[in-house]
């Protein structure tokens, strides 16, 4: 431009006028655009869900029917991105014929413009043809702003959506210890402890609250409860899954909340629910719960697991489970989880449910071997059944979210009508 300014300067401010539209103009499209790139986006997300869960839910999808409402689903997910990816590439096109259609007008002008002084006398026809030439040199990188404006806000939307994810605030490490706090003995110790879920509405009645145990160093204490009771909730609040709302838990004295993860997470073992396994060797999945355990550690835990099986597996211990463990059965992989779980003997245990899955006989067996690696722990067990409950020295009752008995299971048995019709049933 300094260049075309200096050959002309009638002619030059011809070819900068249309800078300003176009400015104008572009600033307008990043606004939508980005609007745009964002739903597109999200939309691409929503689109790998529905994929994601129909792959997943495979033997669902086709044990009942289902397989036509997905393709329908990821149809209608589809279209509609479609729409707005054809959007977005109307708006791009919009903008790339302005910016690329105004400045040849411009050029066109000036060569009218141009043409009339040279006419007229007041400008050469060579310096006309190096001003012409020196404009044109101009039009690619004027022509690529279209393009980079996009590239430009896509990336920006992009980012804006990984900052969203590495934004959110680092789970809190080991908060301060709170003085003032008398010391609790030994053993697990829940003191009026509350729980609400972080995505609960503010004005509902939390999970969990009042929860007062003590169990002693060796118990076992059961937990029983109606399912929705929120006994997987309060297992997962000792390894500290979920930070207490309200009130706090001890080990051995020590607030669970002061202790550093890592070392808390050494000190509690957990099997929960849903038994996953990863895709690695059967042995390697049972050391996740000790790094350091030896063979013979990790024989006992299986044995203690009546996860024998594994022996009887292709290549033992060193055979590969498929991805989340299918090639098992579910009583098998609840065998394997439980064997993770006492692998490092640790000094606390929490078992949520660990023997559903399996059938009588198995349950007996697992049950005389587990009492031995209880009898060392101090253990939370939650339980359904009355053979499981067995293992346990004490019960709890948990009943729409607050302990609402604890004692022997006789006990319990006795005097509680709910714990009653709890057990009736199995
Ligand atoms: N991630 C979550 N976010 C919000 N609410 C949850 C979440 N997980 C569970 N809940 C709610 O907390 C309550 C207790 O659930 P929890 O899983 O602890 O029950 P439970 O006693 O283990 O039941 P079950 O015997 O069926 O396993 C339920 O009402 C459930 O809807
Ligand atoms: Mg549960």
């Amino acid at each position: 431009f300094v260049i075309l300014f200096a050959q002309d300067w009638t002619l030059g401010l011809v070819l900068l006028a249309p800078a300003v539209p176009l400015m104008i103009l572009c600033s307008l499209f990043e606004t939508k655009y980005s609007v745009v790139a964002r739903r597109a986006q999200d939309q691409v997300g929503d689109l790998t869900t529905v994929v994601e869960e129909s792959v997943l839910g495979i033997r669902i999808v086709k044990g009942f029917g289902r397989h036509r409402s997905q393709a329908q689903a990821f149809r209608a997910l589809s279209h509609r991105l479609r729409t707005t990816e054809l959007g977005k590439a109307r708006l791009l096109a919009g903008i790339w014929a302005l910016i690329t259609a105004i400045p040849e007008l411009a050029i066109g002008a000036a060569l009218v413009l141009g043409t009339i002084q040279v006419a007229d006398g007041t400008l050469s026809a060579g310096t006309l043809v190096a001003f012409l030439s020196t404009a044109l040199a101009l039009r690619w990188p004027v022509e690529s702003i279209g393009f980079l404006l996009a590239m430009s806000q896509e990336s920006a939307t992009a980012t804006d959506r990984y900052f969203e994810v590495m934004d959110v605030a680092e789970e809190p490490g080991a908060a301060p210890v709170r003085e003032g706090a008398p010391a609790t003995g030994p053993g697990m110790v829940f003191e009026g402890v509350e729980f609400r879920y972080p995505d609960a509405d503010p004005g509902s009645p939390p999970v969990l609250a009042g929860i007062d145990l003590h169990i002693r160093p060796g118990e076992t204490l059961a937990l029983v409860g109606g399912t929705g009771s929120g006994k997987t909730t309060l297992t997962a609040l000792v390894p500290r899954l979920h930070e207490v709302t309200g009130g706090r838990i001890t080990l051995d004295g020590e607030d669970i909340a002061t202790m550093e993860r890592s070392r808390l997470r050494e000190l509690v073992s957990v099997a929960f629910e849903e038994p996953t396994l990863f895709s690695a060797t059967v042995g390697e999945n049972v050391t996740m719960g000790a790094a350091d355990a030896d063979e013979q550690q990790v024989r006992r835990a299986l044995s203690v697991a009546q996860a024998d099986f594994v022996h009887q597996l292709p290549r033992g211990l060193d055979t590969e489970v498929g991805e989340q463990g299918l090639s098992l059965s579910g009583g098998q992989r609840q065998r394997l989880a439980l064997a993770r779980a006492v692998v490092g003997e640790p000094r606390f245990l929490v078992l949520d449910d660990p023997l559903s899955a399996l059938d009588v006989h198995t349950e007996t067996l697992v049950e005389a071997a587990l009492r031995q690696v209880l009898e060392r722990t101090t253990a939370v067990v939650v339980a359904h059944r009355p053979s499981t409950v067995m293992l346990a020295d004490r019960v709890a009752l948990l009943s729409g979210g607050r302990i609402a008995a604890v004692g022997t299971h006789q006990e319990l048995l006795r005097d509680n009508a709910e714990y009653a019709w709890l057990m009736s049933g199995a």
